[in-house]
């Protein structure tokens, strides 16, 4: 059984999946059909006085098609310590090339409010509309370090603001 919770209630869990294994960003391609991809870069927090989580997605994603012109995205976060086969081979291969919810096992659902739909596997949920896209420009960088560490090739992220309509979990989380 899941219960709906306040957005903030799970920030560490929601932490702990980001600076460890991840969490699944699930996304309708331009097609209607959707693709896990494995996050690691994220923020949940207020902006436009409204809760909002916030993805990175680099331009060479399979995802990225979907999510610069798509209205909605969820992520997924597993319990911890699991999924975590699924984590690495969502983070590795591309859903241009593989299906990967079915390669993985991972089982979708449709979301309460949004077209995305979520991962049943997951523990903890999140239903975003999109409210705004940034693409970062290399010009945009005060930190050469930073430019030089994580964009070599020149491809900075598209920075997707979602505003968070629906947030629940498991009841024994
Ligand atoms: C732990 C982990 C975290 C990742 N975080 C991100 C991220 O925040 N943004 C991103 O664009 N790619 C990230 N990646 C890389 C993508 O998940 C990976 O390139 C994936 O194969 C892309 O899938 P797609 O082509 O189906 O979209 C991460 C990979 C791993 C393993």
């Amino acid at each position: 059984m899941r219960k709906e919770i306040e957005w903030n209630r799970k920030l560490d869990l929601v932490w702990g999946a980001l600076s460890s294994g991840g969490a699944l960003l699930a996304v309708l391609d331009e097609k209607g059909k959707p693709n896990p991809m494995t996050i690691g870069w994220g923020e949940l927090g207020i902006v436009w006085s409204r809760p909002v989580c916030t993805v990175l997605v680099r331009p060479t994603r399979y995802t990225y098609g979907g999510i610069r012109t798509g209205d909605s995205f969820t992520v997924n976060v597993p319990r911890p310590g699991e999924l975590e086969e699924a984590l690495a081979l969502c983070g590795s291969k591309s859903g241009r090339a593989l299906d990967k919810a079915k390669a993985c096992g991972l089982t979708w659902e449709p979301s309460k409010k949004v077209k995305a739909p979520i991962i049943a596997e997951c523990a903890l949920f999140f239903e975003c509309e999109i409210l705004s896209r940034a693409q970062l420009s290399r010009e945009s960088f005060r930190s050469a370090d930073v430019l030089a560490t994580f964009y070599p090739k020149g491809d900075p992220h598209l920075v997707v603001f979602g505003e968070i309509v629906a947030s629940y979990a498991e009841d024994d989380l």
